[in-house]
Parts: structure tokens; sequence; C-alpha cells
């Protein structure tokens, strides 16, 4: 129906079509099946009256937040994504398209970690062990969101044995606010630094002042430097949209 609209619109130029079948994809054949919904759609475009050039299979590829966690590699990707769409416009006479994709986690995730600091510990006797972080779900809504798992360990101490199972939480006041369950850790103390690995996608991005807590700094590091590349915010920059009515100012 948009194809057949558009193929009335003078104002309108099909320059090429796009898909994005979801994020954090393990499975090679969503993206296999997606070659050759694409093509039929180039066909499709062509008869009517369309010249599209570029065809993007978006995103999606999925990385290894878990040892469990078993994606393919970008290589691997690559070929099965550039080897479908090429068989798929084989089998329709079409002449190979400008091929386009926009991967995004894939390529940046597991570039970033996460630091936080210990905070204060619970344990109900027979039920849990909790431990707060100075974080938690405006740094990283994953979680709460999705219920997603992530890997983490003590950053000075990354392969000492666990000797007990923890629940990781954050500091936003939400029974909610849960980064992590059942997290084998060591005997952790109030000021030890804690890593989650695998940040680098979807953390910065989706962060927010939730209860008013300001975003944490982001340091590029590698070759030897470390190099701020986003400060932390300030508590005054949280109000900085605010705006006192006329009437109330004589007030305060
Ligand atoms: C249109 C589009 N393209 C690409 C991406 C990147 O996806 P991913 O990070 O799963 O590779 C997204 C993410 O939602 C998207 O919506």
């Amino acid at each position: 129906q948009v194809l057949t609209h558009l193929a009335g619109c003078s104002w309108a130029q099909l320059k090429g079509l796009h898909a994005h079948i979801g994020s954090q994809i393990f499975e090679l054949d969503p993206h296999r099946d997606l070659a050759g919904v694409l093509a039929d759609a180039f066909v499709l475009a062509r008869s009517l009256g369309h010249q599209p050039m570029d065809l993007n299979v978006g995103g999606g590829l999925g990385i290894r937040y878990v040892a469990s966690d078993d994606p393919p590699s970008i290589d691997t990707w690559v070929q099965v994504v550039a080897e479908s769409m090429a068989a798929a416009c084989k089998a329709r006479n079409l002449e190979l398209p400008r091929l386009l994709c926009e991967p995004g986690r894939s390529l940046v995730a597991t570039a970033g970690i996460t630091l936080y600091e210990v905070g204060s510990r619970k344990h109900i006797p027979g039920l849990n062990t909790y431990v707060a972080v100075d974080g938690g779900m405006s740094d990283n809504p994953r979680p709460i969101t999705y219920q997603s798992d992530y890997t983490a360990c003590l950053a000075d101490r990354p392969g000492a044995p666990a000797t007990e199972s923890v629940t990781l939480v954050g500091k936003h006041c939400e029974s909610g606010d849960v980064l992590l369950k059942g997290l084998p850790l060591p005997a952790t103390k109030p000021g030890d630094v804690l890593v989650v690995l695998a940040t680098g996608a979807y953390n910065a991005s989706m962060a927010s002042n939730y209860n008013r807590i300001p975003r944490p700094a982001t340091v590029m590091v590698g070759s030897g430097r470390s190099e701020l590349v986003q400060r932390r915010e300030r508590p005054d920059e949280l109000l900085r949209y605010d705006v006192l009515p006329e009437r109330l100012r004589s007030v305060v």
C-alpha cells in the first residue's frame, strides 16, 4: 500500500528499502529469511515503477552477556547476510543492490563496562543477601525493563572464588531496582569496586535521571591512556528545565 501510494507522489523518490527484525538475536535463520522478504519487496517496488538502489538489513546481531549466550561472530553474520541477499537477488533476476546494515549492540556492547562502588549489604537469613551499589536502574534500565542478565566481578579480584550468591541492587528506592540476581561473589566490603561487563550498548544511551539521580561519567581507556568522554552530571543540571512561575517569585 505504501509503495503504491508513493508511486503516485511526485515529491517522493524511493531510494531503497529498510528492515530491522529485532535485537540480541543469536539465530542466523531470521537474517537469512529477511533476504527473501526484502528481495520480494524490491521486486514489488520495481514493478510499481520505483527505482530503489539500496537494501538495508538493519541490525540485530546478539552478544555474549553471560556464559550461556552463544552468538555467531560478526564475520559469520556478515557472510550469511551478504550471501543470502546475493542468492535472493539472483533467484529473482535482480541486479545486486547496494547492501547496507546498521549493527549497534554487536559493535559496541563488549567495549563498555560499568564500575560501581559497593555500599551497604543486607542479609536475610535463609532468604537472600542484598548488596547495594551506587547506581542501578538509571544508568542501566535493561534489567528492570527486559530482565536482562549480565556478568559481574570485583575490579581488583576478578578471578577470586565466590563465597556467596547475592542480589545486586541499585539505589533508586524501587523494589524492582535489581541489577543482578544470583551473582556469585567473593566477600565484599563497602568501597569495593564492582564491574558489570558488556554495558557498552543501550546503557548510556538509555540512561535517565530516574529519581533525580545524575548520570555517571564515561571514560575511554586504552593504550595506557584514560580520557573523559562524558563528564558526570552535576546536581544543579537536574534542575535545568525547572521554571519558577512569576506569581511565586516573590514568595522565595
Ligand atoms: C532501525 C534500527 N536499526 C538498527 C538498530 C540496532 O540494532 P542492534 O543494536 O540490535 O544491532 C536498531 C535498534 O533498535 C534499530 O531500531
